[in-house]
């Protein structure tokens, strides 16, 4: 990095060269060093100089509340602070559709939905929201957006994704990464309302294989989470390293590697992508830090996996339990030769460069005491504009929708209908998210009934029966409209590899009861993916991919009774049949990328 003196940066450059004078190897190896806060002992962070502490998937504090946040964040950074050289540790989660962890947050939709708006700006409003509802409650680290390309949406993690087309998901996720950053023309991270973004996962971790994952979590065998990305490099360049090289230039000092393996290496270990490629090639200044335990991985032995993973690029490594274990080992490689003081030098200055140009050391903690800004109106209202632009209309028969808001009766199917959870998916308030009222929010029945006219019925049952009306009015034939809302039963990473996406019986079942309670039916999904649906299409009039919309319910009804168009375009294909899965194989898909009905 070539710096004239009146580059802003050239001062954070002679204030790293400074630090790294006058730091010990405990205080360097310990900025390396990132914890998940259920396993710090709170005084090591001052002891053992902690660089970094994070909250994994439901990572919350008790209360689980806005305030309850800040605190525990500012604990950690006052003990930070503390340490001889002052240098603040920075606090990172996975805000990855809204600072979704904490109870009462806007829970925006997932990135699938984002793509099918394929609205650049409304993403980097969406960033913006983000980075806001976290700068207030002390967490100034992101790790999002995802540029994921899920080439076999039989991934736990397809909805993570924008898109399967690269040049739709660069678009995005560079939209989001400056919303993250910086404010419209102004991409100063310093600025005190901004946060650190973190492209990830580098490199390939949505085109591995299926069946070729060896990781076993909480009992269960994933089956293409953390496989083995089988392309070649012009393939692996093209289509999944595209992503970053827009987001480099554009300010990236923070990039996470991903648990995958390509070439023969695991990607922690793999020294020609994270360093050569990466570092050397792209000249990316920022830190690689690890994902969770990703170091284990690399070795039997520790130590081996420690060095192997510290020289082949990895800067901050994210443990993140057993932080004296890897300390130690660390110190020893350095002790034995097997890692450089350069190297540790070189990933110490790399996290500095990202503190500084944070501005973490002016701004360790949030400018005012508000919350407020967390589940704010405007970004509520930012999130039911996206659900909206989101919904891709995949049949409309005999114009069903827009839906008459003044309708005699309305039947509504589907336990999802009641359910902000089910309505969030995964990575909301717990990693695997949860059905139920998780947070606040506006499920789906509470939306139509705010939609519809006084005199309109509408009548709810779960399992679509609806033999006692409510209000103890008897069934007068068959409703105008029937509506079934079913979801996907929330899941986060490999958990939610699939082999079988079509719908189940139960499912199947109550579409058809329903329906012949209907004079015309509408179907809403709620899923994480496109979902084998080619017979259930023939069962009804009109059918919604709702993807996971969050809690901004109404952007669902805005645009079913006409408030609003349709206006969603699929970012996957929508295969046909599993025959059609990974994308690309067995024939035109059922709707390909590009598809959705429009009303005016
Ligand atoms: C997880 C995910 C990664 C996340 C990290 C911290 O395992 O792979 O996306 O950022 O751990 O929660």
């Amino acid at each position: 990095m070539t710096l004239t003196a009146q580059d802003p940066q050239a001062a954070n450059e002679t204030h790293i060269q400074d630090l790294l004078a006058q730091m010990t190897l405990a205080e360097k190896i310990g900025q390396m060093t990132l914890v998940e806060k259920n396993s710090i002992a709170a005084p090591d962070i001052t002891q053992l100089f902690i660089g970094g502490l994070l909250s994994g998937g439901g990572g919350y504090p008790t209360p689980n509340t806005a305030k309850a946040w800040r605190d525990m964040v500012r604990d950690y950074q006052d003990r930070a602070l503390a340490t001889r050289l002052g240098i603040p540790m920075i606090y990172g989660v996975d805000a990855v559709h809204g600072h979704n962890n904490v109870y009462g947050p806007t829970i925006f939709p997932h990135n699938i939905a984002l793509g099918a708006t394929r609205n650049a700006d409304l993403v980097r409003q969406i960033g913006r929201a983000t980075a806001l509802e976290m700068v207030a409650t002390g967490v100034y680290w992101n790790y999002a957006p995802a540029l994921s390309i899920p080439n076999d949406i039989r991934w736990g993690r397809t909805y993570e994704g924008y898109g399967q087309d690269p040049a739709l998901v660069t678009e995005l996720a560079l939209a989001y990464f400056e919303g993250l950053q910086g404010v419209d023309g102004d991409y100063d991270l310093s600025r005190p309302d901004t946060v650190l973004a973190t492209p990830k996962h580098y490199v390939g971790d949505g085109g591995t294989s299926w069946g070729t994952s060896r990781m076993v979590m909480l009992g269960r065998e994933y089956d293409i989470d953390q496989g083995v990305t089988e392309l070649d490099e012009d393939a692996l360049r093209a289509t999944h390293l595209a992503p970053y090289l827009p987001l480099l230039p554009a300010g990236a000092l923070s990039v996470m590697a991903f648990f995958s393996s390509w070439g023969g290496y695991k990607m922690h270990a793999n020294r020609y992508l994270l360093t050569d490629v990466l570092k050397g090639e792209f000249g990316f200044q920022g830190f690689v830090v690890s994902d969770w335990q990703a170091i284990y991985q690399v070795a039997e032995d520790y130590y081996d996996a420690v060095v192997a993973c510290i020289n082949a690029g990895v800067d901050m490594n994210m443990v993140p339990f057993d932080y004296k274990q890897f300390i130690a080992t660390l110190t020893k490689a350095v002790e034995q030769g097997d890692v450089t003081e350069a190297r540790i030098d070189d990933a110490v200055a790399r996290i500095l460069r990202a503190k500084l140009a944070l501005n973490l050391f002016e701004r360790p903690f949030p400018e005012d005491d508000s919350t407020a800004k967390v589940g704010a109106a405007e970004h509520r209202a930012l999130a039911r504009q996206a659900v909206s632009e989101s919904l891709v209309l995949l049949k409309n028969e005999g114009g069903l929708l827009p839906l008459d808001a003044t309708a005699e009766g309305i039947l509504v199917g589907g336990a999802a209908a009641v359910s902000v959870g089910l309505q969030s998916g995964g990575w909301t308030i717990e990693w695997q998210g949860k059905d139920g009222d998780i947070t606040p929010g506006t499920h789906f029945l509470d939306a139509l009934q705010a939609a519809v006219s006084p005199q309109t019925l509408v009548a709810y049952n779960r399992f679509g029966r609806f033999d006692e009306l409510v209000e103890g009015q008897s069934a007068a034939g068959p409703a105008e409209i029937g509506i079934v809302v079913i979801a996907e039963q929330p899941y986060a990473e490999g958990m939610g590899d699939r082999a079988d996406l079509t719908l189940g019986d139960e499912d199947r079942e109550l579409i058809a009861r329903v329906a012949a309670q209907s004079e015309r039916t509408l179907l809403i999904l709620f899923s994480g993916r496109p979902l084998i649906i080619t017979e259930e299409l023939e069962m009804v009039d009109a059918c919604v991919a709702a993807w996971l919309p969050g809690t901004e319910g109404q952007g669902i009804t805005d645009v079913l009774f006409g408030d609003k168009p349709f206006t969603g375009k699929l970012s996957f294909n929508w295969p046909r049949s599993m025959a059609q899965i990974p994308n690309g194989q067995g024939g035109e898909p059922l709707f390909a990328i590009g598809f959705g009905l429009t009303t005016n």
